[in-house]
């Protein structure tokens, strides 16, 4: 074999691929990005003296033994123990975690909610989040919680981190900028992001109304599915997840951190933004994705398959093949099954579905199902298509039909979903979901043969 001998024959990329609005491409790459040159230490993490004056600090995502670490290095102005004093306990009445079972709310059904509708209240993404669900327990980092968001105005002076989890961001409405210790996210609907647990950040309001879900994952991170025999490519591809190159600001006012904990919220008081890590390096970061870019797979002879095949990230639950949260994504695909009933089946699941709806009409259901409403199909109630789509789907010419127009998606966990009490009582539940299938009626009579 011809090695080339002369680097000068090989032809290197002046830019990296990716890096030129602001991202790096790749799902958990060990990224590296330096904001003024020079400041990241090359060939160690620690040295005695970092450029610039800066602290070096680890912020680790899994256990320092993990099989895999996750750990980002940061280079930063102040180390974290100066964005932290004494921490005062605050309430965040709409923000609940697992385990919450509230006594008057009924969470044993099968459940439909309109949009959560703005109002005239001025909300951040802290005082704009509305706990519709919680599963397991955030003590023992098992289950997640679900998520409206309703944000109309920016944080400012004001950043917020979690202990308790990472957080998954769907948005349905507006634009949100999530400015980052390890740098800054543009979201917009159709595209979603993951925020890692204890990574400190404001949220800012680029267009709003803002309205959007998010999935509290209280576990173990979300990662790509193992594809299986669907092989290397298509479904969600590693280079379509973009993570922040760095920025920081050296910005010396009054501000507030406030911390999750526990499910617990808190304060503490600082006199400069945290937002100073100038450059760093590791695998822990958060990132964004366009929904646009995922590679549906399907059937292309007969049947219906899983909707586990839409999976587009999966958070272990520690028991193999069993998630404590799959991301799945039903959006615009070509149906070509011969003679097979498309629409999804009826079934009843020992996994708990929450969905909800991005943008257009949603397959099983076209009606009532509308963009910013969710339903959830709770451990083990039976749900499927409704009258209109049974019986349309029952007698369609089967040619190839392309399902335009549609963006919806499923948290779905191993674990039963509580409701809450804003979700039970004050977001617009449709009283009338459960009637959706009423009028399916027996066609059964004995006969051979009948259809
Ligand atoms: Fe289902």
């Amino acid at each position: 074999m011809n090695r080339p001998t002369d680097p000068h024959t090989l032809t290197q990329a002046a830019t990296p691929v990716g890096t030129t609005e602001g991202y790096m491409p790749g799902f958990g790459n060990d990224f590296e990005t330096e904001a003024l040159p020079g400041a990241l230490p090359q060939g160690m993490n620690s040295p005695q003296k970092c450029n610039y004056g800066l602290y070096g600090e680890q912020l680790s995502g899994t256990a320092f033994t993990a099989e895999r670490p996750e750990r980002t290095w940061c280079y930063r102005i102040r180390p974290s123990v100066k964005h932290s004093h004494r921490y005062n306990r605050i309430d965040l009445p709409y923000w609940k975690s697992a385990p919450h079972v509230v006594e008057d709310v009924t969470s044993l059904g099968q459940y439909r909610w309109d949009p959560v509708p703005h109002t005239e209240d001025k909300l951040t993404w802290l005082t704009g989040m509305r706990t519709m669900t919680t599963a397991g327990d955030v003590n023992t980092q098992v289950g997640m919680a679900s998520h409206i968001y309703l944000v109309t105005e920016s944080m400012r002076d004001d950043y917020f981190f979690s202990a308790d989890s990472e957080l998954l961001v769907v948005p349905q409405e507006g634009r949100l900028r999530f400015a980052t210790e390890l740098g800054i996210i543009d979201l917009e609907p159709k595209e979603i992001a993951i925020i890692p647990r204890g990574l400190v950040y404001r949220v800012e309001v680029l267009d709003g109304p803002a309205r959007g879900f998010v999935c509290e994952n209280y576990g173990q991170k979300f990662e790509l599915p193992g594809r299986g025999p669907i092989g290397a490519n298509c479904m969600a591809n590693p280079r379509d997840f973009k993570s922040p190159v760095a920025a920081f600001e050296d910005r010396e006012v009054p501000s507030t951190v406030t911390v999750k904990w526990c499910g617990q919220f808190h304060t503490t008081k600082i006199g400069h933004s945290p937002l100073d890590v100038v450059a760093w390096h590791g695998n822990y970061a958060p990132v964004k994705y366009d929904l646009r870019t995922y590679c549906p797979v399907g059937a292309i002879l007969f049947d219906h398959p899983d909707p586990s095949i839409f999976t587009v990230l999966t958070a272990p639950s520690g028991v193999p093949g069993t998630a404590n949260i799959d991301f799945v994504l039903f959006r615009e695909r070509w149906m070509v099954m011969e003679d097979t009933f498309r629409p999804p089946w009826y079934h009843k699941n020992i996994m708990s579905e929450l969905m909800g709806n991005i943008y257009g009409q949603y397959d099983a259901k076209p009606q009532g199902f509308v963009p910013g409403g969710m339903s959830l199909h709770n451990m083990m109630l039976p749900h499927g298509p409704d009258k209109e789509a049974f019986e349309k789907a029952s007698n369609a010419n089967l040619g190839p039909d392309k399902l335009d127009r549609t963006m919806s998606f499923m948290f779905e966990t191993r674990f039963p979903q509580h409701l809450t009490e804003f979700a039970g009582k004050e977001a617009p539940m449709q009283d009338d979901y459960i009637d959706c299938w009423e009028s399916l009626e027996k066609k059964f009579d004995g006969t051979p043969g009948k259809k």
